[in-house]
Formats: C-alpha cells, structure tokens, sequence
C-alpha cells in the first residue's frame, strides 16, 4: 500500500504522514528532506544552488545519511531547497531514491506514507490513497512560527509569512512538477482543523478509497 500525501510548507502534511504510517505500519519517507539535503550539499561546497551543474552534482550525491542532518530544517535550507527542486535534473536525480523506498520500503514494512509536492502527480501516480493538505498562507505561518520558537528559536511572523508566500510561489509557478493535487486527490483544508480533526478526516478518506479498491468486500 502507498500512500501520497503531497500540499505546500507548513500544512501538516508530515505531522499526518507520520500519524498515518504508525496507524497502518508502514515506513515514512518526508522526501523534503532530499530536496534540502541536495541544497545543504550545494550550500556547503560554497556552490550557487541556483547553477544547474552545482544543484544536479550535490543532487547525485544523496544518500540516505544525509537525511538526519539536524541543519535540514534551517530556514536557509528550505529557501535553497525550493531552489535546487524547480531544476529538472535535480528531481531527475533524486526520483529512484523515492520510487525505491516506496516500492521495497525499508524494515519489511508492507508498504510507505510518502509526503511531498508531487508524490501523487509524479512520484507515486498509482498510489491506493492520495491526499493534498492545505491552509491559508497565515494559518501556515503561524503554525511554523509556533514550531520554530518551540525549538528554541526567535521567529517574526511577518518575515515567516513572507518566506512562505516565496516558497509557495517557486514551487506552485516551476515548470518541473509544480505543486497541484492530482486529479483523484481528497484535498483537505487543515486551516481550521486540529492535528487529530484532520487525521480522522484523512482516515476517512483512506478507508472510503480501500473498499472501493477492485477486490475489497463490502
Ligand atoms: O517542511 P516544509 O513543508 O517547509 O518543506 P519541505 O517539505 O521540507 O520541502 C522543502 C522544499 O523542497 C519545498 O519548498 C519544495 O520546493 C521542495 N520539494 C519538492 O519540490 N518536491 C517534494 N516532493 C518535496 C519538497
């Protein structure tokens, strides 16, 4: 079973992919964290992840070490991340990494919660269950300013929100995998929803789309 849950920063996507995994058993792969690993390696050769050679070299050179960097979730990171992805070699780089986890998905789990921006539109298009979380702008940013000063940083949610706004733009405007839902995604508004409103809302979802699947009883 896969299941592709793709929307834009600070929607909740990883909080519900993380929940949904547990629930079924199966692994988690937050494949944001490819993208920043490929801008961290750029930033730290003192390459311009904008430059294509620069961006696709630090891109080749993932591995699955590099995705417990503490440093992946500096806001500098993401900002050189939402760089580095609208460059199609760079997504082309980092595809088998994605489809291999989803389809031989670590530990002899049977089967992966994959989240993202095009999980279900490019990743993983034949996944049982697709789901594409959203909010407002400043219901996001709120949200990031809150995770961030529990980490013991000093956020402005005015600068927080702008970040946002900049990022959403680069990755709903590229040409490479923008971020849209699949036509057969549920897409679910988490602005005025909790964590637990929205969990119970996807799982809803997931088991309307399981008894449909040709074979299910019921
Ligand atoms: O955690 P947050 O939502 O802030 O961002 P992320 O999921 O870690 O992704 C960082 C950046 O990587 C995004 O702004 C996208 O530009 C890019 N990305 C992508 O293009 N495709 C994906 N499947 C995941 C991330």
């Amino acid at each position: 079973m896969i299941i592709a849950i793709d929307g834009p920063a600070a929607s909740g996507k990883g909080t519900l992919a993380r929940r949904l995994a547990r629930h079924f058993g199966l692994a988690h792969l937050d494949t944001g964290r490819l993208y920043r690993a490929a801008a961290l390696r750029a930033l730290d050769a003192g390459g311009d992840p904008a430059e294509e050679a620069v961006a696709e070299k630090a891109a080749k050179a993932v591995h699955a070490g590099d995705l417990d960097d503490p440093r992946l979730s500096e806001e500098r990171v993401a900002q050189a991340a939402s760089v580095v992805a609208a460059i199609p070699a760079v997504r082309r780089a980092l595809l088998a990494f994605q489809r291999d986890f989803a389809h031989h998905p670590p530990d002899g789990a049977k089967g992966a919660v994959l989240d993202g921006r095009d999980i279900g539109t490019v990743i993983c298009p034949e996944a049982e269950a697709k789901l594409f979380i959203t909010a407002t702008p400043e219901a996001r940013a709120a949200r990031r300013v809150r995770e961030l000063r529990e980490g013991g940083e000093t956020a402005i949610y005015e600068a927080v929100l702008q970040d946002m706004k900049d990022r959403d733009a680069r990755d709903s405007q590229r040409r490479a995998a923008p971020l849209v839902p699949a036509d057969d995604a549920y897409v679910l508004d988490t602005t005025a929803l909790d964590a637990d409103a929205a969990f119970a809302a996807a799982l809803a979802f997931i088991a309307r789309r399981l008894a449909a699947r040709p074979g299910a009883r019921g």
